[in-house]
């Protein structure tokens, strides 16, 4: 596990649109395609607009790079708290990529477990897997809550113990809408894992996590077994690092 603390969430989004930059290019000339799933939340907006803008999106051949995402609320693409919005305004709607490399969790069903399916097929599918098999994603881009939740795997939530989904829905009481998530076998998979945090308000998580980790946050149960994993915070989201106990 790398971690890198930067200056700003400026400084954040630079280094973790540079290292996109980088992999793409490793694993299209590796594997001929680069698949990312991505989070949502406040925190990658800036990154997404980067890769977006005049200085990232020609660095990136957008023809084989593949979008899923790590989790989405289950809400119509174009509400405000979609994920998927977040994405096409900030990046999507900005780059030439065709639209079959975009795979949107359908949040179009009659409910959020008929999404997970889906999602669950969709996946299967894209990667040719067999019964039991995972897939490998070359880059999951997560964040951190304040509660130490990750993609849509909250503390003490029954997703947490799925073993055997790829995709689960999780009905949250404390956190606005139904969300449907990539469960931690698949998290646990990928090659490569970035989180992004910053701010003075994620310091106390991130020390949770990163020094003293809580094995009761699902940030803290993302551990790849072949892959890296990456920290990518501002000084603010660190400042409780190599200090005493908060
Ligand atoms: C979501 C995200 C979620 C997010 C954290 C941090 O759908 O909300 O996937 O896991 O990464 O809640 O959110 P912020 O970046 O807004 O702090």
């Amino acid at each position: 596990m790398k971690v890198h603390v930067l200056q700003d969430l400026e400084a954040v989004s630079i280094f973790a649109a540079n290292m996109f930059v980088d992999f793409s290019e490793h694993y299209i000339a590796a594997k001929g395609r680069f698949v990312v799933a991505v989070s949502g939340g406040s925190t990658p907006a800036r990154l997404y607009a980067l890769l977006g803008s005049d200085r990232y999106a020609d660095k990136i051949d957008w023809r084989f790079v593949y979008f899923f995402w790590a989790d989405e609320r289950f809400v119509p693409h174009d509400h405000h708290n979609s994920n998927f919005r977040l994405l096409h305004e900030n990046l999507l709607s900005k780059i030439q990529i065709p639209h079959e490399n975009i795979h949107p969790v359908s949040t179009n069903e009659s409910s959020p477990h008929i999404s997970a399916e889906k999602y669950e097929d969709e996946i299967k599918s894209f990667f040719h897997l067999s019964n039991g098999e995972l897939p490998e994603f070359d880059l999951i881009l997560l964040g951190i809550g304040e509660d130490g939740h990750t993609a849509s795997i909250f503390p003490g939530n029954a997703v947490l113990e799925e073993k055997e989904h790829l995709i689960a829905a999780v009905e949250s009481k404390t956190h606005m809408h139904p969300r449907i998530t990539l469960t931690l076998p698949v998290i646990n998979n990928a090659r490569n894992v970035i989180f992004l945090a910053s701010g003075k308000n994620k310091a106390s998580v991130v020390k949770k996590v990163l020094e003293e980790k809580d094995p009761y946050l699902p940030a803290v149960m993302v551990n790849p077994s072949r892959g890296k994993m990456f920290f990518l915070i501002d000084r603010d989201a660190g400042m409780y690092l190599g200090k005493g106990p908060k």
